[in-house]
């Protein structure tokens, strides 16, 4: 992913002076062992980065809680899963840094227990929802959905999770909800990358309201059976399989229903870049990633990438009559 500069500075007007300064700019915020990730200053996720990147010792399953039954999903794929350790120690979590072995290393740092999300804007019952009570009514289900990353990497993760669908409806949108936002926790004591001005903090993705109540579109709050270790967005999550993984916004501590759709983390970081839609699309190139073939990390070979990642049956009708050129 593009790494962006301090808000004052576009990405099209970088210049090795501005690169130094931000360094120097990192430097002097930089207190703590996670800012001596020199990389955070410069372009970030390459990739051709090797797969085997992880010299950290990953989260191990064994100490995370299970969660017990889950039902299956029609949804799922059968593919083979990637391994826990694929998926825990090759992460963009940028809060904790910007490597991808980052996460894995720095975020033992973040509390998820106690854990609250506030539902706000157009709904009849906004307010703020314990995680367990948000949980509590429904049933659990193991999603296994393909995972597209717009670095041209991908994964298949057994999900745990919720239809988002069936959250929102608990605080009955109103007529104005067209789109929905979400927003990651913002404590740079407990996420120490958000001292670095890679991204205007928190953390914010949103869909529009026919994408969010998609039964394809999760709150993920597990894998492999187990709660969501910490570099994978733990305690909640959003998971949309069809759209780049950017979208899928970590630690979600804010639910807005909205008329308008709102700014995005990434769609401001760079706007040519990363679309408000991010919908995986083989035939519209990111300026810097060819989107035509991906790298299933724990394979060698290259594969093709499927539009909507393999889900078009499911989803292109709701993009019926829109230029997906246009709406990238
Ligand atoms: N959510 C937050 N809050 N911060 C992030 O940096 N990275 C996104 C997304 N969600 C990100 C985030 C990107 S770029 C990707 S590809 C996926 O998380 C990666 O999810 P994974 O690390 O579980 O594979």
């Amino acid at each position: 992913m593009l790494i962006k500069r301090p808000a004052r500075i576009k990405p099209s007007e970088i210049t090795d002076e501005a690169l130094y300064r931000d360094r120097r700019r990192f430097l002097e915020l930089s207190s703590k062992s996670l800012l001596a990730l020199g990389a955070a200053a410069v372009v970030g996720c390459d990739s051709n980065e090797a797969v085997a990147v992880s010299q950290a010792p990953p989260a191990s399953a064994g100490a995370l809680r299970s969660l017990g039954a889950l039902k299956s999903s029609a949804f799922s794929t059968s593919e083979p899963s990637n391994s826990f350790d694929d998926i825990s120690s090759y992460n963009n979590f940028y809060e904790f840094g910007t490597r991808k072995t980052d996460p894995a290393n720095n975020s033992g740092s973040l509390r998820t227990d106690p854990w609250s999300i506030e539902i706000e804007g157009a709904v009849e019952k906004p307010g703020r929802i314990a995680l367990e009570d948000l949980m509590k009514p429904h049933a659990l289900e193991e999603r296994i959905y393909r995972l597209r990353c717009v670095e041209a990497w991908s994964m298949v993760v057994p999900w745990v999770g919720i239809p988002l669908g069936d959250v929102l409806k608990r605080f009955k949108p109103t007529s104005n909800a067209k789109y929905v936002e979400f927003t990651t926790l913002y404590d740079p004591e407990q996420m120490p990358g958000q001292d670095i001005p890679v991204l205007d903090w928190p953390y914010v993705e949103g869909l529009r309201i026919d994408e969010a109540v998609h039964p394809l579109t999760i709150l993920g709050v597990g894998l492999y059976g187990k709660v969501l270790p910490n570099q994978c967005g733990a305690p909640i999550r959003l998971v949309v399989p069809w759209k780049y993984g950017f979208k899928s916004i970590k630690s979600i501590v804010k639910i807005r229903l909205l008329e308008r759709e709102p700014k995005t983390s990434w769609n401001v970081a760079g706007p040519r870049e990363y679309g408000f839609y991010a919908n995986v699309n083989p035939d519209v190139d990111h300026p810097r990633w060819s989107q035509n073939r991906e790298r299933r990390i724990g394979s060698l070979l290259k594969q093709k990438t499927l539009p909507f990642n393999g889900y078009a049956d499911d989803v292109a009708s709701l993009y019926r009559g829109m230029d997906l050129r246009k709406f990238f």
